[in-house]
């Protein structure tokens, strides 16, 4: 049976900003369609779809009203079933998003609760509380900002570890595991090969609902024992599958040995790594990262992941560009000096990185095309509820989600051809960042992917299987063989370096200096075989 999941290169689609097929502004599924074959050559593996659910979008789609349809503006059910249908006769699988923690306020079993009065069944659903006094029931702040609680027109609170139109799913009534049972069957029975967990760390709640006493310590919303039994019960339905079908992770945990505990054998098969996501650009850190990480997926016989940006965080290109290069939720800086020459360079080298590591890679669109955040969105047209919740003090998300530019010299890019502008404004600078214009440009970010892409399907070192360092290799600087013959060296320190012993180059991120390896930037090499490199 395929493991494919094990060494998967896997293309993360936000279906609103990738391509709008239908010219109204907002991506589609018939966008997506249109541009399968993009996706196919590019040489990935599979597809994860962000939430394409029916959805007010207070959340960009992550507060779902209906698990078993398709957003309209996104499309219907049946171009879904196409969708999956198309992209595995391209040999490409797909993954889609489920979002257990919460729901939209607008979902029937919502709208049922809070017409049906406190001490109801359908209360039951959800975290329905009295308050303390005139506030709320606990000291719970929300992710996205203020408490985590918000009162319904009777008086009663609800729970919202998100906005406060996205109330949590109460996990101890067994009617909300009979619903996502039912919901994963709805969608494998539909050919998905997985799924995404939103959150998945979240959906157990200490009993009693205790305040938080210490922020940065274990919180009574996250990372409860509880939460393993729910992925037992998931793995079941999945392992009944004949085919291989597949869960990742979002869990953003401190702690590597919790976080692997969602990764034994009747769990989750994969999660993604956000430490390596959030390690600034340093050779040491990064070192140890990958060593944490190997080591952590070692016990459980899981696949790492390694992944640079999501649809959460600023894009790499201008994080790499910055004094602070690292990614923290808790200090997103604003619009801290970038320079995006000095961030594209390291971007193609991470990539090489990334994409040489064992295990699955994530690559979030736009990142092939080596897109920064857009920094500079009018804040009447942001749309994430993080910058409306925090009042602006964190700026949100909108940046790292302006629709992709396809071809042409000027907005919309080819995201549709009807020209209507898209639902986030592209910057004016994009021209050159187009999948036409970097097309066939050997020195350009879509073309070193492409590259690299084709070449993890043709060496046989990459992919799952082991690393060992180079040893005696200067400061700052990464490499390490896979099987011997494949080398990859990432030179992070501030001069060129030395290549070591090759016998052929395969790829490198930027022009090379005669024999030697300029700085931020990655090579992959083939090596005159040993037996044993560690
Ligand atoms: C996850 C998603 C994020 C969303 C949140 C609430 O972190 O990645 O986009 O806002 O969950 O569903």
């Amino acid at each position: 049976m395929s493991e494919w999941w094990r060494d998967a290169a896997i293309y993360q689609v936000y279906v609103r900003s990738f391509a709008d097929g239908d010219g109204d502004g907002t991506g589609d599924l018939a966008g997506v369609r249109s541009r399968l074959p993009y996706l196919a050559e590019l040489g990935i593996d599979a597809i994860w779809f962000n939430p394409w659910y029916p959805s007010p979008m207070d959340d960009g789609g992550y507060d779902v009203s209906d698990f078993r349809d398709i957003e309209p503006v996104f499309g219907t059910l049946a171009e879904a079933e196409k969708l999956i249908q198309e992209a595995h006769n391209l040999g490409i699988r797909i993954i889609i998003d489920i979002v257990p923690n919460h729901c939209s306020d607008e979902h029937p079993w919502f709208k049922a609760a809070l017409a049906a009065g406190p001490g109801s069944v359908e209360r039951e659903r959800f975290w329905f509380r009295d308050g303390r006094g005139d506030g709320p029931p606990n000291n719970w702040q929300s992710r996205f900002g203020g408490s985590a609680w918000t009162q319904a027109p009777d008086g009663q609170w609800f729970l919202h570890l998100y906005s406060s139109r996205q109330p949590d799913l109460n996990w101890t009534n067994p009617a909300v595991h009979e619903e996502f049972a039912d919901v994963l069957r709805f969608w494998f029975n539909r050919g998905v090969d997985g799924f995404r967990i939103d959150v998945a760390d979240g959906l157990v709640k200490e009993p009693g609902l205790p305040d938080v006493t210490d922020p940065n310590g274990r919180l009574p919303y996250s990372d409860l024992d509880g939460v393993h039994e729910i992925y037992r019960e998931w793995r079941r339905i999945a392992d009944s599958y004949p085919d291989k079908r597949v869960f990742v992770g979002e869990m953003w945990l401190p702690d590597p040995q919790r976080f692997a505990m969602y990764l034994r054998q009747d769990e989750l098969h994969s999660a993604f790594n956000f430490d390596f996501l959030s390690c600034p650009w340093d050779a040491t850190r990064l070192r140890q990262v990958v060593d944490a990480t190997l080591a952590a997926h070692a016990p459980v016989n899981a696949p790492a992941t390694w992944v640079l940006s999501n649809h959460d965080v600023t894009r790499h290109v201008t994080r790499y560009g910055r004094a602070d290069t690292s990614f923290s939720f808790a200090d997103r800086q604003h619009q801290a000096p970038t320079s995006l020459e000095l961030g594209t360079r390291r971007a193609r080298a991470a990539a090489l990185l990334t994409l040489a590591l064992p295990g699955g890679a994530y690559i979030y669109q736009g990142e092939e095309l080596g897109l920064p955040e857009v920094e500079d969105l009018p804040d009447e047209l942001r749309q994430d509820p993080v910058f409306t919740r925090t009042k602006g003090t964190d700026i949100g998300r909108d940046g790292c989600r302006v629709p992709l530019p396809w071809s042409g010299d000027a907005p919309p890019y080819g995201f549709n051809t009807t020209g209507t502008p898209p639902w986030l404004p592209q910057p004016a600078t994009w021209a050159s960042s187009t999948v036409e214009s970097q097309t066939g440009d050997p020195a350009s970010m879509l073309e070193l992917y492409r590259s690299a892409l084709q070449l993890r399907r043709t060496e046989p070192g990459l992919g799952d299987g082991p690393l060992d360092w180079l040893p005696h290799q200067p400061n700052g600087v990464l490499a390490f063989t896979r099987d011997g013959a494949f080398a990859c060296v990432v030179n992070l320190s501030d001069q060129p370096v030395d290549l070591p012993p090759h016998t052929e180059i395969l790829l490198a991120s930027g022009p090379l200096d005669g024999a030697r390896l300029p700085r931020d930037t990655a090579v992959w090499l083939h090596q005159a075989t040993t037996p044993s490199s560690s």
